[in-house]
């Protein structure tokens, strides 16, 4: 991390999961503790953070907008409106690069509820950012300068990968496909070892082995120069097993089931922004 962005306060409005996550990891890269800084209106869940983290958490938001130069909003989307309502005064004094990370939130509410041309970049992350195994989404509004942009993501890589995008509406198919993802692969392990259960297998090995083979399987994908299709059938003999099995698969829509799912979630996502953002 290069010590001069390190010199910027980081603040964060909600000291829940998400902003405890991404503080961690800031410190584990480096980030001085003494420039973090939260706030939560709830006592124990301060009490958690400063336990967890050890660096000063407050009950005031307003106090972290007084002395942040980024301010992370990491409160539930339902909350926010009447959050940036509460802070809208020490923030136009301020003006800090904010980072949302409240899902469905757009930048142009955002801005609405500030009743200013305030600096945006709201971020779609994803919950293995919890053990720093993110893949987060990231989109600037017109406001930012390229030095908050570089903030933005190194701020982001400390609890993950990130990817870039210049319209906010893919933002909505970035939660439907690694926002809502780690799901989609949870259920697929879950249904995995389940069948390995009713074929016979015990249950610790079925788990272990569904575990290790889905690790398996990504990080190989990921250290490969060969896309996942090429991969797949580097692995598929034919008349082999794998063929038996990943013919069902195909004849049960596999490709037209998960699109079906991402579209299913990319049109909540936008659904969930009309409902939280139009306050
Ligand atoms: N967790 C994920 O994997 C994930 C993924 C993508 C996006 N996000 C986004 O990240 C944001 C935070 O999620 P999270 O999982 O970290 O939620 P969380 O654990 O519930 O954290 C939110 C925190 O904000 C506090 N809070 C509530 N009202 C507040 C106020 N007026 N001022 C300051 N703090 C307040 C909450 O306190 P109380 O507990 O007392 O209410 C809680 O500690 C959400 O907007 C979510 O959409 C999360």
């Amino acid at each position: 991390m290069t010590s001069s962005i390190s010199k910027q306060v980081i603040g964060f409005i909600g000291a829940g999961n998400m902003a405890r996550s991404m503080a961690s990891g800031l410190i584990a890269n480096d980030w001085p503790k003494n420039n973090i800084l939260l706030s939560d209106p709830d006592g124990a869940q301060r009490q958690g953070a400063q336990q967890a983290l050890g660096v000063e958490i407050v009950e005031k938001n307003a106090s972290v907008v007084d002395r942040a130069n980024i301010l992370i909003l990491a409160v539930k989307p339902q909350m926010l409106a009447e959050v940036v309502a509460e802070i809208v005064g020490p923030l136009a004094e301020k003006n800090p690069l904010i980072i949302s990370i409240a899902a469905g939130i757009q930048t142009n509410d955002l801005v609405r509820w500030m009743g200013r041309q305030a600096p945006v970049v709201r971020v779609m992350p994803n919950t293995p950012a919890l053990i720093g195994s993110g893949a987060c989404g990231l989109f600037a509004n017109e406001h930012t300068t390229r030095e908050q942009r570089e903030q933005a993501e190194t701020i982001m890589r400390a609890i993950g990968v990130t990817v870039w995008v210049k319209d906010e509406a893919l933002l909505d198919i970035i939660t439907a496909l690694s926002g809502s993802g780690p799901a989609y692969f949870l259920l697929v392990m879950e249904v995995m070892e389940s069948a390995a259960i009713k074929a016979g297998l015990d249950q610790k090995s079925a788990r272990l082995l569904t575990l290790e083979t889905a690790l398996g399987a990504a990080k190989m994908a990921l250290e490969s120069s060969e896309d996942p299709a090429k991969l797949r059938h580097h692995v598929t003999s034919p008349g082999g097993t794998t063929e038996a099995a990943v013919k069902i698969l195909e004849q049960g829509k596999i490709d037209q089931l998960f699109s079906s799912a991402i579209n299913a979630a990319t049109a909540r996502s936008k659904e969930l922004a009309e409902i939280f953002g139009k306050k």
